[in-house]
């Protein structure tokens, strides 16, 4: 049974820019293994702002109740490059209290948007 479903855009060239300007953004939006590539190099700015708006996205398929911790929520990228989501803490917490017991995400990124959309199962 689907629970809750969320999507979100996020402009490439802002978000990137707000990430350099801001000091302790990335480390409060992402955990430091999500900032990086298999190959140990940063992730690019398209692949970050897409995964930022699956945070998005997953805070609205919950409602987004206040209170969820960004690095509560992780986008895990399979070694296909499939991406899945993996959460704890505070998205662990309201996800269990809607009967939440998987989620679907898919990411894209073309033209300067990064979109992702989040399914939460119930
Ligand atoms: C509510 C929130 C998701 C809106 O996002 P935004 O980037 O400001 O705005 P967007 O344009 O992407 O989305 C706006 C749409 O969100 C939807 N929305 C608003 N409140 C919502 C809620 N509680 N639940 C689900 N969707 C909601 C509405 O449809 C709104 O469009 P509308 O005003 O035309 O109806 C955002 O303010 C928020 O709370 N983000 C979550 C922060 C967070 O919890 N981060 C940790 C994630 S792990």
């Amino acid at each position: 049974m689907i629970i809750g479903v969320g999507i979100d855009v996020a402009e490439i060239d802002r978000f990137d820019a707000a990430l350099r300007r801001t000091p302790g953004l990335a480390a409060r939006l992402f955990l430091d293994r999500e900032l990086l590539l298999p190959s140990g190099e940063r992730r690019g700015p398209a692949s970050l702002a897409a995964r930022f708006a699956a945070k998005e996205a997953l805070a609205k398929a919950l409602g987004a109740p206040a209170g969820l911790l960004w690095t509560d929520a992780e986008v895990v990228t399979e070694e296909s490059g499939r991406p899945v989501l993996s959460v704890r803490g505070t998205v662990a917490a309201r996800a269990a209290e809607l009967g939440v017991r998987g989620w679907h995400v898919s990411l894209s990124h073309d033209a300067g948007v990064a979109s992702a959309v989040v399914i939460a199962e119930g």
